[in-house]
């Protein structure tokens, strides 16, 4: 598979609380098995040779969740970066966020702001946590630093755009994934994604296995990409 491999894969992570409900057991417990999964996934992009993951954790939208379910994300975020920061420091797996992190509790803020800064020295991967993100806001927080930079029209290319976003300096995402079975972006990257092949699959977060990120990237591997051309 070694051939047109995605040198971005991004994923909207979606189907936690659904794989929870199946089961009669609270939604905390699919954001839990959510979390569990996304360890393997990062360590399977990272054997396969993916240069950049991204995962969509939280929206700017999901704050408008029950108070209960936002706090328990939040710690299980600060649990999972303190369990997984120095695997991924061994690794070489350099974690960036997207998304707007003043408004993040302080707990998870600092496990954030700890994670960013041991993992900075990682060359084999960047691991993108989207939180608190969302592609609108992205996009005015852009339009923002142009007027405050005083910029004229001329100022405003494609290129300066794309280096006011939080993915400044890496390449689009060419797979976007979406578990759960949902067939819609709920604001994520709008601007990166603009050429990225998408993918639906109904598998429920919890439940995405080796073989489906397998399954993903022989889909991808098969498409032809055309960029407007013949
Ligand atoms: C995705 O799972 C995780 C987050 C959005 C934080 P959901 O919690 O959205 O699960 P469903 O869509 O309700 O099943
Ligand atoms: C998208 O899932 C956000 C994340 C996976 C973090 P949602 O469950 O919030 O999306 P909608 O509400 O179904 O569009
Ligand atoms: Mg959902």
């Amino acid at each position: 598979m070694g051939e047109n491999l995605p040198a971005h894969i991004a994923v909207i992570m979606d189907g936690n609380g659904r794989w929870a409900e199946a089961r009669g057991l609270p939604r905390r417990e699919g954001h839990r098995a959510g979390a569990e999964v996304v360890r393997r996934v990062i360590t399977e992009c990272r054997a396969a040779g993916i240069r950049h993951v991204t995962l969509y954790a939280f929206s700017s939208e999901n704050w408008g969740r029950p108070k209960a379910e936002v706090r328990h994300l939040f710690s299980l975020l600060k649990e999972f970066l303190d369990r997984e920061i120095p695997l991924m420091e061994q690794k070489g797996i350099a974690l960036n966020v997207l998304g707007d992190t003043a408004a993040l509790p302080l707990g998870a803020r600092a496990a954030v702001s700890r994670g960013i800064k041991r993992t900075s020295g990682g060359v084999e991967m960047t691991f993108n946590l989207a939180l608190n993100y969302g592609a609108r806001a992205e996009l005015v927080r852009a339009a923002r630093s142009f007027v405050r930079e005083g910029a004229s029209p001329g100022d405003v290319t494609e290129q300066s755009l794309a280096g006011r976003l939080y993915t400044v300096g890496q390449p689009d995402p060419d797979l976007l994934i979406r578990t759960g079975g949902e067939r819609r972006l709920s604001n994520f990257l709008l601007y990166q994604c603009a050429y990225a092949e998408l993918y639906f699959t109904p598998v429920l977060w919890p439940d995405f296995k080796e073989e489906h990120l397998r399954a993903a990237l022989e889909d991808y591997a098969a498409r032809s990409r055309r960029f407007g051309k013949i």
